[in-house]
């Protein structure tokens, strides 16, 4: 395997930049952590996380080396909105699972999310070369579903009626992308900006050879 570098200082994007965590990043963590919306989509448990809880949230996750976490930071103005990491890196079969919270309500739907998982996939595939990235998601979330999907994740399972919300049994969604899928993605990325294959209508599908 490559020779890793598992924790770059930050990742550059064209909306977000992704940062290493600082000491001073735990007062907007005990914010995000404390909003029930925020709990609701990310947590089993019913009802936000204790001060404390999040406190040792933040030690083990964010500034731990157990975890390869990131800062996500709005490029124009590099304000902190919200974190992202990786947890369970397993060098020896190439996996790794990944985590995101957008803690800033005012930044979810904005493109924030979906470039900060691309920046982490393309971390963890390029420049690890890792061979799998996985994660899980209640199916209630499908903002999060969306931005998943648009940056290469598909669902390989689902947990049947894991978790209880809002008065009924919700599937827990599993997802991944597997360094093959996002290689090709990239070739088509690339192939598309430099005019050399045809442009995907909003299903994905592009139009039939004409040629034979
Ligand atoms: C999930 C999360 C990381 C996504 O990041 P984001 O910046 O909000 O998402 P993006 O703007 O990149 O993409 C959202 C997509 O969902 C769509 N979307 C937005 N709101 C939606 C909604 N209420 N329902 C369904 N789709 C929605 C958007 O149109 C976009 O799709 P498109 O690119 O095809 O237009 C972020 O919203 C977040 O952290 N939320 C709170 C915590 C959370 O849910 N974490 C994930 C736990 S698994």
């Amino acid at each position: 395997m490559l020779h890793r570098r598992w924790f770059p200082d930050h990742l550059d994007g064209a909306t977000v930049v992704l940062r290493r965590h600082t000491r001073d990043n735990l007062r907007d963590f005990m914010r995000w952590y404390q909003d029930p919306e925020v709990a609701r989509l990310t947590r089993y448990q019913d009802g936000p996380m204790r001060a404390e809880e999040i406190e040792r949230f933040f030690t083990m996750r964010a500034l731990g080396s157990d975890s390869l976490a990131m800062g996500i930071h709005v490029r124009e103005t590099n304000r902190l909105i919200g974190s992202c990491a990786f947890s369970q890196l397993d060098g020896d079969n190439g996996s790794a699972l990944f985590h995101i919270t957008i803690g800033e309500r005012d930044a979810w739907g904005k493109g924030y999310g979906g470039e900060a998982t691309s920046l982490m996939v393309d971390h963890a595939l390029g420049s690890l070369g890792l061979h799998r990235v996985a994660l899980s998601v209640f199916a209630f979330n499908e903002r999060a579903i969306r931005a998943y999907e648009r940056v290469g994740f598909v669902t390989e399972g689902r947990s049947r009626e894991a978790i209880w919300r809002d008065g009924r049994w919700w599937d827990e969604i599993h997802m991944s992308v597997l360094e093959p899928e996002w290689r090709a993605r990239r070739w088509q990325e690339r192939a598309i900006a430099e005019g050399r294959a045809p442009v995907p209508d909003a299903e994905g599908a592009v139009a039939p050879n004409r040629g034979g």
